[in-house]
């Protein structure tokens, strides 16, 4: 009797690094961060934005990408607000030479690539929206995307979480995807099968259910505290990153926290 071995994928989700040459603060659980990930060797990181902290500073880009190039595998990443300027209701500041900037260093601001038998789609939900130029073709993007991807296990990556609790409640600021976007995103992502979405934004672990589509936020690496979006989760880890590891057609997560305390002794627990 023969038996069909499934080879597992590491995944390894980090988001909301904030780095940035001139706060050395925010780069405290990096190192721990960084430590973990050259260990676990993972098949492929991603970044769900917030990579750098200020959007504006060509330092901190250039900083930002030296710090990922030294992990020494394989990584993609989504553009946040602190990377390319927030959208609606803030005042809008999405424009097309901050798309470049990102690009020119970070790579593509959107893509799909398959990681054994799942898709991983990493989507710029920055501009859904926005209504930032840019945006309508990057509907068809998703649209067409989602299209090919049907009866394909597949994760979505986005910046900020498309609700809080449920895609009917009323819009929290700038805590998650313009309600304007909503209904559309939440409508393409229920009928195209998709199970998983990652994201990042709240710098607070969470795993939401709706829809039959699990929502896993990824907490912060920069030390940042957490909004702590109601109802507060009394043990939130406030830094660390996502593992998630994949075999055949499932795949399981685990949060990996941090503990900063401070000069090069952080340490992951
Ligand atoms: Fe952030
Ligand atoms: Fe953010």
């Amino acid at each position: 009797m023969s038996h069909v071995t499934s080879i597992d994928f590491v995944l390894i989700h980090i988001s909301d690094t904030h780095l940035s040459s001139a706060i050395p603060a925010h780069n405290r659980g990096w190192r721990a961060a960084a430590a973990y990930i050259r260990q676990r060797k993972p098949d492929l990181v991603i970044h769900t934005g917030d990579i750098i902290d200020d959007e504006t500073s060509e330092a901190d880009r250039l900083y930002a990408r030296v710090k990922l190039e030294s992990l020494g595998v394989e990584w993609v990443a989504i553009p946040g607000n602190h990377d390319i300027g927030d959208g609606p209701p803030a005042a809008g500041n999405i424009c097309p030479e901050r798309l470049a900037e990102f690009e020119n260093t970070f790579g593509a601001t959107h893509w799909s690539r398959r990681v054994g038998e799942w898709r991983v789609i990493g989507v710029n939900a920055m501009l859904l929206g926005s209504g930032s130029p840019g945006e309508a073709d990057h509907w068809l993007w998703l649209e067409k995307c989602l299209a090919a991807s049907t009866g394909t296990r597949s994760m979505l990556c986005i910046h900020k979480p498309p609700f809080l609790l449920n895609p009917g409640e009323s819009q929290h600021g700038t805590a998650t995807m313009p309600e304007a976007a909503r209904r559309r995103f939440w409508d393409l992502i229920v009928k195209s099968g998709i199970k998983l979405i990652a994201c990042g934004h709240r710098h607070e672990y969470r795993m939401v259910q709706r829809d039959g589509v699990g929502i896993v936020w990824a907490p912060t690496t920069s030390g940042l505290p957490a909004e702590m979006t109601p109802p507060i989760l009394s043990n939130a880890p406030g830094c660390g990153l996502v593992e998630y590891v994949i075999s055949g057609d499932t795949v399981a997560h685990r949060v990996v926290t941090f503990q900063i305390i401070g000069g090069s002794h952080d340490r992951f627990a």
